[in-house]
């Protein structure tokens, strides 16, 4: 019988544990972390992730400052408004919602953010850490799989672990993580041959595709783990995975859901990121 994983409710628990944490903040310390948010354009996937975040500082206690700033806004004003949060000692962690309009670098944006307030540690010198695992900030999304797997009492060490999608933000990182928990990691992507017949050697298969409904029993190994990191629109509009979620749940032994599986998770581990980044700035 599958086991779903619930992120909701895993998250739910962590965010009560960093309430916790930022309450003794300010009452042992009077710091209340303060997290900036940039938002350029009006993407409306971009807007529904920056209200959640948003909502769940607000849950936590800590500050959040929303920079909304419209479409053309030059790239040179988008980096001047970093320098300053950069300087400012009441924020400390910054974080620019991807992506960028097209006119705007991104790369350039990410690591002109203060490495020590990168809460989403896309920059390269948080990136570089990872690979070494002396690491101060994880990236969220895959700090949040790893953190469901364990939750779910899901062995890593020794699994063979495909994971579909090499994206800076959830594939690679996500890939050294799950080796440095000792998994044998294979990473497939858009011009992967015979992708279907390395899905069916998993043991943990991690989906970050981008396309709905992508993988389907037929790929999977009868007993694996199933991770869904995909947030798509179905045809109805409504938001699915890259997994079909029915068809696989009567073969695998965990899988998690979209909404409520990883989404969540993501959010949570930025709210860790955010005290991470506050104790660091305060050497606490
Ligand atoms: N866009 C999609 N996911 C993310 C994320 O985790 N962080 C940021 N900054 N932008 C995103």
């Amino acid at each position: 019988m599958v086991k779903i994983i619930n992120g909701k409710e895993i998250s739910n628990s962590l965010i009560e544990k960093f309430k916790k944490n930022v309450d003794n903040l300010k009452s042992e310390y009077n710091i209340c972390p303060a997290l900036a948010v940039i938002i350029v354009g009006d993407n409306p996937a971009s807007k529904v992730y920056v209200n959640n975040k948003k909502k769940v500082c607000e849950k936590i206690g800590i500050k959040s400052y929303e920079f909304t700033l419209p479409t053309n806004t030059t790239e040179s004003e988008l980096l001047k408004l970093i320098y300053g949060l950069n300087r400012r000692e009441d924020i400390n962690g910054i974080l620019v919602q991807l992506p960028l309009p097209s006119h705007i670098n991104e790369k350039k944006i990410i690591e002109n953010i203060n490495p020590i307030k990168d809460v989403d540690a896309f920059n390269e010198i948080n990136i570089g850490k990872i690979m070494t695992g002396n690491f101060n900030f994880l990236p969220c999304t895959p700090a949040g799989i790893v953190y469901l797997l364990k939750e779910s009492n899901i062995k890593i060490e020794g699994k063979h672990c495909v994971i579909i999608g090499r994206s800076n933000i959830v594939g690679k990182p996500l890939a050294m993580l799950m080796l440095h928990n000792d998994a044998t990691v294979t990473i497939c992507h858009s011009k992967t041959k015979n992708l279907k017949e390395i899905c069916k050697t998993a043991d943990i298969l991690i989906a970050a595709i981008g396309k709905p409904a992508f993988i389907s029993c037929d790929v999977i190994k009868p007993g694996a783990v199933v991770v869904d990191v995909g947030i798509n629109r179905d045809i109805n509009g409504h938001i699915c995975g890259d997994v079909d979620f029915e068809k696989v749940k009567d073969i695998a032994s965990f899988i998690t859901p979209v909404p409520g599986g990883v989404g969540p998770m993501t959010i949570a581990m930025l709210m860790k990121n955010t005290i991470t980044a506050t104790l660091l700035q305060k050497n606490i």
